[in-house]
């Protein structure tokens, strides 16, 4: 189904170049954080990464049949200096997306009545919810010079619901089945 309104279709494409960015930003600290001797928050770098990919996609999805060329603007955080900072970063950035960006965003694709994309804003505000508690959970551990647990973190590649350690029959968020979640 096209994309009725112009206004969502800026959205979807500015939480597209939001989503890109953070995922790859993630990439880049979780391989700071392995370095620097944190394995554990390097891997739930990872992991948020792969749900930051889950959401891009489904944006850029929703887009499909809105071809052409666009020059996308999307906030972005930068800064690369140690574990805490950069934790510090991804706190602000999925902070960003909880009270700012996605709440607008899906009121305006409700009000559109644009329900593609009402339902990729609505899976990524409910994962980026548990990224931001995620990430300030890791940043204790790290001020204290700690890394965070070794249990295994899992994703659900259908709307990035994050998860440390097994604890879901099924997607809370979206319904899918838990053996199609990615492990971290
Ligand atoms: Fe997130
Ligand atoms: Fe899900």
């Amino acid at each position: 189904m096209k994309v009725k309104n112009a206004m969502t279709a800026d959205f979807l494409r500015s939480a597209y170049g939001g989503e890109s960015m953070a995922h790859m930003r993630y990439l880049i600290w979780g391989e700071s954080a392995k370095k620097d001797g944190y394995p554990n928050i390097g891997r739930l770098f990872d992991a948020v990464a792969y749900a930051e990919w889950a959401h891009a996609k489904n944006h850029f999805n929703v887009l499909k049949d809105e071809a052409g060329d666009n020059t996308v603007a999307a906030g972005a955080v930068f800064g690369h200096t140690n574990i805490v900072e950069n934790l510090q970063g991804a706190i602000n950035g999925e902070l960003h997306e909880i009270e700012q960006m996605y709440p607008v965003y899906l009121e305006t694709a409700k009000f559109q009545d644009e329900k593609d994309a009402y339902k990729a804003f609505h899976y990524a505000l409910e994962a980026e919810k548990i990224h931001a508690k995620m990430f300030a959970d890791a940043q204790i551990s790290a001020k204290n010079k700690k890394d965070i647990g070794d249990e295994k973190i899992y994703v659900c590649p259908i709307c990035g619901y994050t998860e440390i350690g097994d604890n879901v029959e099924k997607c809370p968020v979206c319904g899918a089945k838990r053996d199609i979640f990615k492990s971290f």
